[in-house]
């Protein structure tokens, strides 16, 4: 097959530790089918599906039925991720070596939408996942700190009446998770990173030979909370939307590789939870689709990373954050053709309707997108063409 690619930038296929993906048990908001189909169009051939599903992903049977359903849609590798702790509850951890070694072969752990709070808990998990070579994923979130909290913690929450979520409930947990992981000689991964002072902190650490790594979504790349002004439910997400001096912080953290990866963080939510009271809508946006174009305006355009840097953020830099030999690699002869074609010059609008995800949460409705994702290939084959699902 001849793919018409005059003009596009070739780059190895997108990489996704943070999906949420809700089979099973959320299957009228997204399944693992309609979700693979979203993360091909989005350019992307794996994607690392969040455990707080219905029931959670804390033993093997659930996550290696949903690396099964994954192969079978066959559309992106859906690698499942595993919970640190049974039922998401943060007390008893989760048998984390059967899953390692189910079909499944998880390689991430996190307890997503829950944050491990209690350190003694942090500490265990850490040293068993050591000892599994395999690693944990952290949802910064002092509880104890957003009790409450819908919107960040600043002049527009308290002009808009909404509780605020200070940035310390994040920095206080990554502050403590990199000195836990010092201690215990782990390796940590840090969720969503959303303000300028996680920036310094994961800076800090990572001055002192911590292993510690770190993401950051679209979304906290791009939005303020300026936008809740409307209350629009679209725009509330966990850890919430920050101030433009957190985006700038971020955009350049992720340029000089302090941040080391971009994670969507896809959230699907039925429309009815989303469009209520804003402290009534459920946090989370989708993401797969629009990541790219989103990486494109906020750092490509203003000259902060060229291709070479979106392939590093994308697809290198996740891929060798999980251990995937066969992706994240430069293409070479001879390697898996997992690897994504993009129109820089394709300008395109947000249209919910035309999206493949099950949901239609997407607070981006209306803008205009400046780069297109003209084709997805998984192991050479083709996955998206022109935004067309090959299923
Ligand atoms: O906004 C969020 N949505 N943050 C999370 O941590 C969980 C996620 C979800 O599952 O919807
Ligand atoms: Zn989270
Ligand atoms: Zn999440």
């Amino acid at each position: 097959e001849v793919i018409e690619g005059g003009g596009a930038v070739v780059l190895p296929g997108f990489v996704d530790l943070h999906t949420h993906l809700r089979e099973p048990g959320r299957e009228d908001t997204e399944t693992i089918a309609t979700g693979s189909a979203a993360a091909a169009r989005g350019g992307y051939t794996a994607v690392f599906a969040m455990a707080n599903t219905d029931p959670v992903a804390d033993n093997a049977t659930v996550t290696d039925n949903v690396y099964r359903t994954g192969r079978e849609v066959g559309l992106v590798d859906v690698h499942p991720v595993g919970a640190v702790t049974v039922g998401l509850q943060g007390r008893q951890l989760a048998e984390m070596g059967m899953m390692a070694a189910g079909a499944g072969r998880v390689r991430l752990f996190s307890d997503d939408g829950n944050c491990v709070d209690d350190p003694l808990v942090m500490r265990r998990a850490l040293e068993y996942a050591t000892g599994l070579g395999v690693l944990i994923a952290q949802h910064a979130e002092e509880p104890r700190l957003t009790v409450g909290a819908v919107a960040h913690e600043g002049p527009t929450a308290t002009r808009l009446g909404l509780a605020g979520w200070p940035r310390a409930a994040e920095e206080s947990i990554v502050a403590r998770d990199a000195l836990l992981a010092r201690d215990a000689g782990a390796r940590i991964h840090i969720c969503h990173a959303s303000t300028a002072g996680t920036v310094e902190l994961i800076r800090w650490a990572k001055a002192q030979g911590i292993s510690i790594t770190a993401e950051v979504t679209p979304h906290h790349l791009l939005l303020t909370d300026e936008r809740l002004s409307t209350y629009d439910g679209l725009n509330r997400v966990n850890p919430p939307l920050r101030e433009a001096s957190d985006t700038e912080a971020l955009r350049s953290a992720l340029a000089d590789g302090v941040l080391d990866c971009v994670a969507t963080d896809h959230a699907p939510h039925a429309m009815q939870d989303k469009c209520c009271e804003f402290a009534a809508a459920r946090p989370g946006m989708l993401g797969l689709e629009t990541a790219l174009p989103i990486v494109v305006a906020t750092l490509v355009a203003p000259g902060l990373l060229d291709w070479r840097g979106v392939a590093r953020v994308m697809s290198e830099r996740p891929a060798a954050i999980v251990g995937l030999p066969d992706q994240g690699r430069p293409i070479a002869v001879g390697e898996p053709a997992n690897l994504t074609l993009v129109d820089p010059d394709r300008t395109w609008e947000v249209v919910p309707e035309d999206l493949a995800s099950r949901s239609r949460n997407t607070p981006y409705t209306g803008m205009t997108m400046p780069a297109g994702i003209t084709a997805t290939l998984l192991r050479g084959r083709v996955t998206q063409l022109g935004g067309e699902v090959r299923w």
